[in-house]
């Protein structure tokens, strides 16, 4: 296949009546990686080096998983990645969400090189630089409710500012007794440790507990595991739990409410009711307390709208983003937040007590606006939306497999949750691994997901998530079917 201008897609675009502006494979052939492509080998590892198994305790690296061998990934290309043995795998979770606009593409690391190459650091606090500006200028574009961004590197530093920011907030506004979150469970919003706090996963919180400062929950909405059945009354599912927890706490307690407008790995890609956000967003108001929406993961257009929580008309007060806003080319999140609150501070002590070196870091901010322009020209936002019943419409054949009991999710964000009774939705066993194997044996087959477990109850519930490049084909969509289908009939039959 010869280069394309969205990298997986080929420029043609059919007459099909399901999906009519979506450009779609000519032959229903999925993406080859272009043999001309193949780049001459990153001379990072020294020759003695290069045949020691990429695995504890053989490798200098402190990997992430010290009980495997990790395969060397040596390149991508729209979907696609490919190891050193010449193995090819499809990207169907953007590795955790974060290819948003696909592998390979040329133009951002051009982006990155030239501001390296005209200014690459410079500390925040001396200085402003194009790169932070122009993201901040795009980004508030894009949520103009919220005027201010704060540029960040990962998920959990923009949540962890902004969970602080709350707080800071309602001290400088004299409203010191405003020291309670509230989350979801389950809910994830990070791994640092307020962050951590915030976040309803227990294995991830396992050796921390003394740690944590305590964050009070109320369920989180779930069609598929509430018990309600559908009640339009269910404090969960309705969202009328907040009301409770925040007169629970007392009047003048509660400094924010943070949630996944449309739920991650945490929860499988759960999507709460129409009324749900709204019904929050108006019990945030009344007892005035900040609403924000983590769309480290759901946000930057993957659920079809900019942000998820926009596709219910609900603004919230403060917003992350993070994963997709810089395609993976470097690691950028934001903290996007309404004028008044930074206003407080500005009036106040002068500054978010939250430094980090290397925030607002130009090279990574040239990255993020390289992808968002990339995006814009390439309307993948509004591509998203228009594959969203492609993926989801072919994705319902998943359901007929072995061992597979829900299928949901919004946009190019889909969860696969696994249970070992169909009828009663029982969960398997933890001892079965289920989730953590079925990755391992999707990715054999070439398969790229993101496996989850406890949700059910902090320690059952098996799932993984799909969210691929939002350049995602339709040959391709049929592609993570089949593969998904080898793998569980694999680890199942
Ligand atoms: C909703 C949400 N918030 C925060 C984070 C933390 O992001 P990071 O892993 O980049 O620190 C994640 C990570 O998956 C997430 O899904």
């Amino acid at each position: 296949m010869k280069s394309m201008g969205v990298r997986g897609c080929t420029k043609s675009r059919s007459a099909r009546p399901d999906a009519p502006d979506v450009p779609w494979p000519t032959s229903g052939e999925v993406h080859q990686l272009r043999p001309d492509a193949r780049p001459a080998t990153f001379a990072a590892v020294s020759p003695s080096r290069s045949a020691v198994p990429h695995r504890y305790p053989e490798s200098p690296v402190f990997y992430r998983s010290l009980t495997r061998e990790h395969p060397m990934a040596v390149r991508g290309e729209g979907c696609w990645l490919e190891d050193a043995t010449g193995k090819r795998y499809l990207d169907a979770v953007g590795g955790a969400y974060v290819a948003s606009i696909g592998h390979g593409v040329r133009e951002i690391g051009d982006a990155m090189a030239a501001q390296a190459g005209r200014l690459a650091y410079v500390n925040g606090t001396a200085f402003t630089n194009e790169a932070v500006e122009g993201l901040a200028e795009r980004l508030v574009a894009r949520s103009p409710a919220l005027g201010k961004a704060y540029i960040l590197g990962s998920g959990s530093e923009a949540v962890e500012a902004a969970l602080k920011l709350a707080r800071q907030y309602w001290i400088e506004r004299g409203e010191a007794g405003r020291n309670r979150i509230i989350a979801l469970s389950p809910g994830y919003h990070g791994n640092t440790l307020l962050a951590l706090s915030a976040s309803a996963r227990a294995h991830y919180r396992a050796y921390w507990g003394d740690w944590l400062v305590d964050v009070q929950r109320i369920p989180a909405p779930s069609a598929y595991r509430c018990s309600c059945d559908g009640d339009v009354a269910c404090p969960a599912c309705s969202g009328t739990a907040l009301e409770e927890a925040i007169v629970a706490a007392g009047p003048g307690r509660v400094a924010a409410f943070i949630l996944e407008p449309v739920g991650g790995s945490s929860t499988g890609g759960n999507v709460p009711r129409d009324g749900y956000l709204r019904t929050v967003r108006e019990i945030c108001t009344r007892h005035d307390v900040l609403l924000i929406a983590d769309e480290i993961l759901c946000g930057a257009g993957r659920t079809g709208t900019w942000t998820a929580i926009e596709h219910w008309g609900v603004v919230p007060d403060i917003l992350t983003l993070g994963k997709g806003i810089g395609g993976g080319y470097a690691p950028v999140s934001a903290v996007l937040v309404r004028d008044d609150i930074v206003d407080v501070i500005a009036r106040g002590s002068g500054a978010l007590m939250h430094a980090q070196t290397f925030s607002h870091h130009a090279v990574t901010c040239a990255a993020a606006v390289a992808t968002l322009d990339y995006m814009a020209a390439h309307d993948l936002v509004g591509r998203c939306a228009r594959m969203a019943p492609v993926f989801h419409g072919k994705l319902d054949a998943l359901r007929a497999l072995p061992g597979v009991g829900d299928v949901r999710g919004r946009g190019l964000l889909a969860g696969v949750e696994f249970v070992a009774d169909v009828r009663t939705r029982a969960p398997f066993a933890r001892e079965a691994r289920v989730a953590e194997r079925f990755t391992r044996v999707a990715q054999d087959a070439g398969l790229i997901v993101w496996p989850n477990v406890g949700h059910v109850d902090g320690g059952l519930g098996d799932l993984v998530m799909l969210a691929p490049p939002y350049i995602i084909t339709e040959g391709e969509i049929d592609e993570i079917v089949a593969r998904f289908a080898l793998a569980c009939h694999t680890l199942f039959d």
